[in-house]
Protein backbone atom coordinates (compact mmCIF):
# COMPACT_ATOMS: atom_id res chain seq x y z
CA UNK A 1 0.00 0.00 0.00
CA UNK A 2 1.63 3.20 -0.68
CA UNK A 3 1.99 6.40 1.36
CA UNK A 4 0.98 8.80 -0.74
CA UNK A 5 -1.67 9.23 -3.32
CA UNK A 6 1.15 9.13 -6.44
CA UNK A 7 4.68 9.28 -6.01
CA UNK A 8 4.41 13.18 -6.90
CA UNK A 9 1.76 14.03 -4.52
CA UNK A 10 2.02 15.52 -0.83
CA UNK A 11 -0.91 14.55 -0.15
CA UNK A 12 -0.73 11.25 1.99
CA UNK A 13 -3.35 8.22 0.90
CA UNK A 14 -5.03 7.57 4.79
CA UNK A 15 -4.95 9.93 8.17
CA UNK A 16 -2.15 10.90 9.77
CA UNK A 17 1.86 10.63 8.07
CA UNK A 18 2.21 13.20 9.90
CA UNK A 19 5.91 13.07 9.44
CA UNK A 20 5.49 13.27 5.20
CA UNK A 21 3.78 16.42 5.81
CA UNK A 22 5.76 17.87 7.84
CA UNK A 23 8.68 17.45 5.46
CA UNK A 24 6.66 18.80 2.42
CA UNK A 25 5.87 22.16 4.52
CA UNK A 26 9.32 22.39 5.56
CA UNK A 27 8.28 22.25 9.39
CA UNK A 28 10.65 20.17 11.54
CA UNK A 29 10.28 16.75 12.39
CA UNK A 30 9.41 17.38 16.15
CA UNK A 31 6.73 19.92 15.18
CA UNK A 32 4.19 19.08 17.70
CA UNK A 33 0.89 18.26 16.12
CA UNK A 34 -2.40 17.08 17.51
CA UNK A 35 -4.14 14.49 15.01
CA UNK A 36 -7.29 15.45 14.44
CA UNK A 37 -7.08 13.65 10.69
CA UNK A 38 -8.16 9.92 12.60
CA UNK A 39 -11.12 9.45 13.49
CA UNK A 40 -10.46 7.18 16.70
CA UNK A 41 -12.09 7.29 19.84
CA UNK A 42 -9.86 10.07 22.37
CA UNK A 43 -11.70 8.12 25.07
CA UNK A 44 -9.99 4.98 24.09
CA UNK A 45 -8.50 2.06 24.62
CA UNK A 46 -9.93 1.01 27.49
CA UNK A 47 -7.80 2.00 30.57
CA UNK A 48 -7.05 -1.88 31.51
CA UNK A 49 -6.37 -3.39 28.17
CA UNK A 50 -2.44 -2.92 28.26
CA UNK A 51 -2.26 -4.52 31.49
CA UNK A 52 -4.95 -7.29 29.87
CA UNK A 53 -2.68 -7.75 27.17
CA UNK A 54 0.27 -8.23 29.01
CA UNK A 55 -1.22 -10.81 30.57
CA UNK A 56 -1.78 -12.61 27.57
CA UNK A 57 1.35 -13.13 25.99
CA UNK A 58 2.35 -16.71 26.63
CA UNK A 59 -0.51 -17.58 24.69
CA UNK A 60 1.77 -16.07 21.81
CA UNK A 61 3.39 -19.15 22.16
CA UNK A 62 0.99 -21.29 20.19
CA UNK A 63 -1.52 -20.54 16.76
CA UNK A 64 -5.11 -18.83 17.64
CA UNK A 65 -8.07 -21.70 17.41
CA UNK A 66 -8.92 -21.29 14.07
CA UNK A 67 -12.53 -21.08 14.44
CA UNK A 68 -11.99 -17.89 17.00
CA UNK A 69 -15.18 -19.69 18.76
CA UNK A 70 -15.55 -17.17 21.73
CA UNK A 71 -14.71 -13.62 19.93
CA UNK A 72 -17.67 -15.09 17.41
CA UNK A 73 -20.43 -16.01 20.42
CA UNK A 74 -19.28 -12.40 22.02
CA UNK A 75 -19.72 -10.75 19.07
CA UNK A 76 -23.25 -12.76 17.81
CA UNK A 77 -24.80 -12.10 21.13
CA UNK A 78 -23.81 -8.13 20.85
CA UNK A 79 -25.90 -8.33 17.61
CA UNK A 80 -28.26 -10.82 18.99
CA UNK A 81 -27.46 -13.24 16.20
CA UNK A 82 -25.68 -16.80 15.97
CA UNK A 83 -22.05 -17.25 15.46
CA UNK A 84 -22.04 -18.91 12.27
CA UNK A 85 -23.08 -15.35 10.65
CA UNK A 86 -20.11 -13.97 12.20
CA UNK A 87 -15.91 -14.13 10.56
CA UNK A 88 -13.58 -12.61 12.26
CA UNK A 89 -11.39 -10.28 10.12
CA UNK A 90 -8.03 -8.52 10.55
CA UNK A 91 -9.23 -5.28 11.05
CA UNK A 92 -12.07 -4.05 9.07
CA UNK A 93 -9.70 -3.55 6.01
CA UNK A 94 -9.68 -7.32 5.95
CA UNK A 95 -13.34 -7.66 5.82
CA UNK A 96 -13.59 -5.12 3.11
CA UNK A 97 -11.19 -7.07 0.60
CA UNK A 98 -12.89 -10.19 1.28
CA UNK A 99 -16.53 -8.85 0.50
CA UNK A 100 -14.75 -7.65 -2.62
CA UNK A 101 -13.11 -11.23 -3.35
CA UNK A 102 -16.58 -12.98 -3.04
CA UNK A 103 -17.33 -10.71 -6.08
CA UNK A 104 -14.16 -10.83 -8.08
CA UNK A 105 -14.24 -10.28 -11.57
CA UNK A 106 -17.98 -8.92 -11.32
CA UNK A 107 -19.71 -5.57 -11.68
CA UNK A 108 -19.22 -3.35 -8.34
CA UNK A 109 -21.08 0.17 -7.71
CA UNK A 110 -19.36 2.68 -5.11
CA UNK A 111 -20.53 5.95 -3.47
CA UNK A 112 -18.87 8.78 -3.79
CA UNK A 113 -17.45 10.87 -1.63
CA UNK A 114 -16.70 7.24 0.41
CA UNK A 115 -13.89 5.63 1.94
CA UNK A 116 -11.37 5.09 -0.67
CA UNK A 117 -10.39 1.01 0.00
CA UNK A 118 -13.77 -0.27 -1.65
CA UNK A 119 -12.58 0.78 -4.66
CA UNK A 120 -9.39 -0.25 -4.09
CA UNK A 121 -10.39 -3.89 -3.25
CA UNK A 122 -12.79 -4.09 -6.23
CA UNK A 123 -9.70 -3.42 -8.26
CA UNK A 124 -7.73 -5.85 -6.50
CA UNK A 125 -9.86 -8.84 -6.97
CA UNK A 126 -10.81 -7.88 -10.55
CA UNK A 127 -14.18 -6.04 -10.40
CA UNK A 128 -15.21 -3.24 -13.03
CA UNK A 129 -16.29 -0.03 -10.48
CA UNK A 130 -19.55 2.30 -11.19
CA UNK A 131 -19.40 5.47 -9.13
CA UNK A 132 -22.72 6.80 -7.56
CA UNK A 133 -21.81 10.51 -6.56
CA UNK A 134 -23.69 11.88 -3.81
CA UNK A 135 -24.72 15.71 -4.68
CA UNK A 136 -22.40 18.51 -2.31
CA UNK A 137 -23.11 20.18 0.20
CA UNK A 138 -25.35 18.11 1.95
CA UNK A 139 -24.30 14.41 0.31
CA UNK A 140 -27.99 12.93 1.03
CA UNK A 141 -29.02 10.15 -1.17
CA UNK A 142 -31.57 9.06 -2.65
CA UNK A 143 -32.89 5.74 -3.22
CA UNK A 144 -34.87 5.98 -5.87
CA UNK A 145 -32.30 7.42 -8.15
CA UNK A 146 -29.45 4.87 -6.44
CA UNK A 147 -31.74 2.17 -7.51
CA UNK A 148 -31.83 3.17 -11.00
CA UNK A 149 -28.13 2.76 -11.16
CA UNK A 150 -28.01 -0.34 -10.32
CA UNK A 151 -29.65 -2.37 -12.82
CA UNK A 152 -26.51 -4.24 -14.45
CA UNK A 153 -24.66 -3.81 -11.05
CA UNK A 154 -23.45 -7.01 -8.77
CA UNK A 155 -22.71 -5.90 -5.97
CA UNK A 156 -23.02 -1.83 -4.05
CA UNK A 157 -20.42 -0.78 -1.43
CA UNK A 158 -21.90 1.90 1.29
CA UNK A 159 -20.48 3.06 4.42
CA UNK A 160 -22.90 3.94 7.04
CA UNK A 161 -22.42 6.23 8.76
CA UNK A 162 -20.11 7.40 5.70
CA UNK A 163 -16.91 7.92 6.19
CA UNK A 164 -16.12 10.77 4.87
CA UNK A 165 -19.58 12.84 5.27
CA UNK A 166 -20.09 11.68 8.11
CA UNK A 167 -24.15 11.46 6.76
CA UNK A 168 -26.23 8.26 7.68
CA UNK A 169 -28.82 6.64 5.46
CA UNK A 170 -32.05 6.29 8.00
CA UNK A 171 -33.37 3.10 8.88
CA UNK A 172 -36.52 3.45 6.29
CA UNK A 173 -34.54 4.30 3.47
CA UNK A 174 -31.95 1.35 3.97
CA UNK A 175 -34.88 -0.98 4.19
CA UNK A 176 -36.23 0.78 0.78
CA UNK A 177 -32.55 0.58 -0.97
CA UNK A 178 -32.72 -3.54 0.19
CA UNK A 179 -36.36 -4.15 -0.84
CA UNK A 180 -35.23 -2.74 -4.57
CA UNK A 181 -32.02 -4.30 -4.22
CA UNK A 182 -33.48 -7.87 -3.57
CA UNK A 183 -35.68 -7.60 -6.54
CA UNK A 184 -32.51 -6.49 -9.03
CA UNK A 185 -30.40 -9.37 -7.27
CA UNK A 186 -27.71 -6.69 -6.41
CA UNK A 187 -25.88 -7.83 -2.99
CA UNK A 188 -25.51 -4.70 -0.85
CA UNK A 189 -22.71 -4.50 1.22
CA UNK A 190 -22.75 -1.98 4.33
CA UNK A 191 -19.38 -0.64 6.44
CA UNK A 192 -20.82 -0.05 9.72
CA UNK A 193 -17.08 1.13 10.94
CA UNK A 194 -18.61 4.23 13.04
CA UNK A 195 -21.99 2.94 13.54
CA UNK A 196 -21.06 2.76 17.36
CA UNK A 197 -20.75 6.37 16.60
CA UNK A 198 -23.95 7.47 15.61
CA UNK A 199 -24.76 8.07 18.90
CA UNK A 200 -27.02 6.99 22.24
CA UNK A 201 -29.20 4.55 19.91
CA UNK A 202 -25.71 2.96 17.97
CA UNK A 203 -27.48 -0.86 18.69
CA UNK A 204 -30.71 0.37 16.98
CA UNK A 205 -28.46 1.82 14.22
CA UNK A 206 -27.12 -1.18 12.80
CA UNK A 207 -28.16 -2.92 10.15
CA UNK A 208 -27.79 -6.46 11.63
CA UNK A 209 -31.68 -6.87 12.88
CA UNK A 210 -31.85 -6.76 8.84
CA UNK A 211 -29.76 -10.04 8.37
CA UNK A 212 -32.12 -12.13 8.82
CA UNK A 213 -34.85 -10.66 6.22
CA UNK A 214 -32.18 -9.54 3.98
CA UNK A 215 -29.41 -12.40 2.84
CA UNK A 216 -28.00 -10.05 0.01
CA UNK A 217 -26.96 -7.59 2.72
CA UNK A 218 -23.85 -8.05 4.30
CA UNK A 219 -22.35 -6.33 7.04
CA UNK A 220 -18.33 -4.70 7.84
CA UNK A 221 -17.19 -3.62 11.42
CA UNK A 222 -14.23 -2.32 12.50
CA UNK A 223 -13.82 -2.32 16.36
CA UNK A 224 -10.31 -0.41 15.84
CA UNK A 225 -11.86 3.14 15.75
CA UNK A 226 -14.82 2.56 19.08
CA UNK A 227 -11.56 1.04 20.99
CA UNK A 228 -8.70 3.05 19.88
CA UNK A 229 -6.92 -0.10 18.94
CA UNK A 230 -5.70 0.79 14.95
CA UNK A 231 -2.13 -0.93 15.62
CA UNK A 232 -3.69 -4.25 17.34
CA UNK A 233 -6.23 -4.97 14.09
CA UNK A 234 -9.81 -6.39 14.60
CA UNK A 235 -12.92 -6.20 12.58
CA UNK A 236 -15.89 -8.87 11.32
CA UNK A 237 -18.34 -9.51 9.16
CA UNK A 238 -21.67 -10.60 9.51
CA UNK A 239 -23.90 -11.99 6.63
CA UNK A 240 -26.01 -15.17 5.69
CA UNK A 241 -24.12 -18.87 7.01
CA UNK A 242 -23.32 -20.12 2.97
CA UNK A 243 -21.63 -16.15 2.43
CA UNK A 244 -19.38 -16.09 6.00
CA UNK A 245 -18.38 -19.80 5.00
CA UNK A 246 -17.36 -18.41 1.55
CA UNK A 247 -15.75 -15.18 2.86
CA UNK A 248 -13.58 -17.80 5.57
CA UNK A 249 -12.66 -19.73 2.49
CA UNK A 250 -10.40 -16.54 0.99
CA UNK A 251 -9.22 -15.52 4.48
CA UNK A 252 -5.59 -16.53 5.14
CA UNK A 253 -5.47 -19.18 8.62
CA UNK A 254 -4.84 -17.49 11.56
CA UNK A 255 -5.71 -14.02 9.97
CA UNK A 256 -6.22 -12.69 13.53
CA UNK A 257 -4.18 -12.98 15.92
CA UNK A 258 -4.15 -14.10 19.02
CA UNK A 259 -4.09 -10.76 21.39
CA UNK A 260 -6.61 -9.10 19.26
CA UNK A 261 -9.08 -12.53 18.61
CA UNK A 262 -9.11 -12.91 22.59
CA UNK A 263 -10.01 -9.16 23.12
CA UNK A 264 -12.93 -9.26 21.41
CA UNK A 265 -15.27 -10.59 24.20
CA UNK A 266 -13.69 -8.26 27.20
CA UNK A 267 -14.12 -5.38 24.81
CA UNK A 268 -17.55 -5.76 24.18
CA UNK A 269 -18.32 -6.37 28.09
CA UNK A 270 -17.16 -3.20 28.75
CA UNK A 271 -20.25 -1.83 29.07
CA UNK A 272 -18.92 1.42 31.68
CA UNK A 273 -16.20 2.54 28.50
CA UNK A 274 -19.12 2.52 25.93
CA UNK A 275 -21.31 4.93 28.39
CA UNK A 276 -18.39 7.07 28.51
CA UNK A 277 -18.16 7.20 24.87
CA UNK A 278 -21.92 7.89 24.01
CA UNK A 279 -21.82 10.51 27.00
CA UNK A 280 -18.78 12.65 25.26
CA UNK A 281 -20.60 11.94 21.87
CA UNK A 282 -23.67 13.52 22.92
CA UNK A 283 -22.33 16.50 24.69
CA UNK A 284 -19.15 17.03 22.14
CA UNK A 285 -20.48 16.28 18.66
CA UNK A 286 -23.28 18.96 19.10
CA UNK A 287 -21.16 21.67 20.96
CA UNK A 288 -18.50 21.65 17.74
CA UNK A 289 -21.19 21.41 15.39
CA UNK A 290 -22.32 24.54 16.82
CA UNK A 291 -18.79 26.16 17.06
CA UNK A 292 -17.62 25.59 13.52
CA UNK A 293 -21.19 26.69 12.21
CA UNK A 294 -20.55 30.12 14.06
CA UNK A 295 -17.26 30.17 12.80
CA UNK A 296 -18.85 30.59 9.17
CA UNK A 297 -17.69 27.51 7.93
CA UNK A 298 -19.59 25.15 6.09
CA UNK A 299 -20.61 22.00 8.27
CA UNK A 300 -22.16 18.73 6.84
CA UNK A 301 -24.26 17.53 9.76
CA UNK A 302 -23.08 15.00 11.46
CA UNK A 303 -23.93 11.53 12.89
CA UNK A 304 -20.31 10.25 13.22
CA UNK A 305 -17.25 11.10 15.36
CA UNK A 306 -15.79 13.44 12.65
CA UNK A 307 -17.10 16.65 10.55
CA UNK A 308 -16.50 17.67 6.89
CA UNK A 309 -15.78 21.00 6.36
CA UNK A 310 -14.92 23.48 4.51
CA UNK A 311 -14.84 27.78 4.45
CA UNK A 312 -17.52 29.48 3.11
CA UNK A 313 -17.78 31.19 0.04
CA UNK A 314 -17.47 34.82 1.63
CA UNK A 315 -14.05 33.34 3.66
CA UNK A 316 -10.92 34.44 1.77
CA UNK A 317 -9.23 31.67 2.49
CA UNK A 318 -8.40 28.43 0.37
CA UNK A 319 -9.18 24.75 1.54
CA UNK A 320 -5.49 23.94 0.85
CA UNK A 321 -4.08 27.36 2.37
CA UNK A 322 -6.18 26.57 5.74
CA UNK A 323 -4.88 23.17 5.88
CA UNK A 324 -1.14 24.30 6.29
CA UNK A 325 -1.93 27.14 8.37
CA UNK A 326 -3.43 24.37 10.63
CA UNK A 327 -0.50 22.83 10.33
CA UNK A 328 1.53 25.53 11.12
CA UNK A 329 -0.26 25.85 14.41
CA UNK A 330 0.21 22.22 15.45
CA UNK A 331 -3.33 20.67 14.01
CA UNK A 332 -3.26 17.65 11.74
CA UNK A 333 -7.00 17.42 9.65
CA UNK A 334 -7.46 15.27 7.05
CA UNK A 335 -7.36 17.01 3.34
CA UNK A 336 -9.39 14.96 0.70
CA UNK A 337 -7.64 15.32 -2.14
CA UNK A 338 -8.22 11.56 -2.83
CA UNK A 339 -12.24 10.92 -1.91
CA UNK A 340 -13.78 11.06 -4.95
CA UNK A 341 -16.36 13.99 -5.92
CA UNK A 342 -14.57 16.46 -2.90
CA UNK A 343 -11.49 17.33 -5.11
CA UNK A 344 -9.80 18.99 -2.15
CA UNK A 345 -12.34 21.36 -0.67
CA UNK A 346 -12.72 19.71 1.91
CA UNK A 347 -11.84 19.06 5.00
CA UNK A 348 -12.13 16.53 7.64
CA UNK A 349 -12.08 17.33 11.17
CA UNK A 350 -12.20 14.33 13.61
CA UNK A 351 -13.66 14.90 16.92
CA UNK A 352 -11.63 15.03 20.18
CA UNK A 353 -11.81 15.98 23.74
CA UNK A 354 -13.48 18.91 24.74
CA UNK A 355 -9.71 20.71 25.40
CA UNK A 356 -8.30 19.76 22.41
CA UNK A 357 -11.65 20.76 20.43
CA UNK A 358 -11.93 23.98 22.21
CA UNK A 359 -8.40 24.74 20.69
CA UNK A 360 -9.08 23.94 17.21
CA UNK A 361 -11.64 26.23 17.24
CA UNK A 362 -9.49 28.72 18.67
CA UNK A 363 -7.30 28.58 16.04
CA UNK A 364 -9.31 27.93 12.98
CA UNK A 365 -11.47 31.07 14.37
CA UNK A 366 -7.85 32.96 14.20
CA UNK A 367 -6.91 31.41 10.98
CA UNK A 368 -10.06 32.74 9.21
CA UNK A 369 -9.97 36.19 11.16
CA UNK A 370 -6.74 36.39 9.90
CA UNK A 371 -7.37 35.52 6.00
CA UNK A 372 -9.85 38.66 6.22
CA UNK A 373 -7.03 41.63 7.29
C1 LIG B 1 -15.12 3.52 6.74
C2 LIG B 1 -13.97 2.68 7.17
N1 LIG B 1 -14.09 1.35 7.11
C3 LIG B 1 -13.09 0.54 7.49
C4 LIG B 1 -11.90 1.05 7.94
C5 LIG B 1 -10.82 0.11 8.32
O1 LIG B 1 -10.74 0.03 9.69
P1 LIG B 1 -9.85 -1.06 10.40
O2 LIG B 1 -8.82 -0.32 11.18
O3 LIG B 1 -10.80 -1.82 11.28
O4 LIG B 1 -9.26 -1.92 9.35
C6 LIG B 1 -11.72 2.43 8.00
C7 LIG B 1 -10.45 3.01 8.48
O5 LIG B 1 -10.20 4.18 8.40
C8 LIG B 1 -12.80 3.27 7.61
O6 LIG B 1 -12.70 4.60 7.67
Amino acid sequence: MSQFMSPSSPWPAHGGQAEALLAHFGLPADHRLEDFSANLNPLGPPAWVSDWLAKQLAGLERYPAPDYAAARQAIATHHQLQPEHVLLTNGGAEAIFLAAALHAGKRAAVITPSFGEYARACRAHGLSISEIALPAPDFTLDVDSLTAGLSDIDVLFLCRPNNPTATLIDMSAMEDLLNNTAAIGCRVVVDEAFIDMVGETSQEASLAPLLARYPHLMLLHSMTKFYTLPGLRLGYLLADVTTVQAAQDHQPPWSVNHLAAELVAPLLADDAFARRTQRWLASERPRMAQALTQLGLEVVPSQACFFLIRPSAAQEITTDALFEQLLRQGILVRHSHNFAGLNGEWLRVALRDEPDNRRLVNVLKKELHDCLR
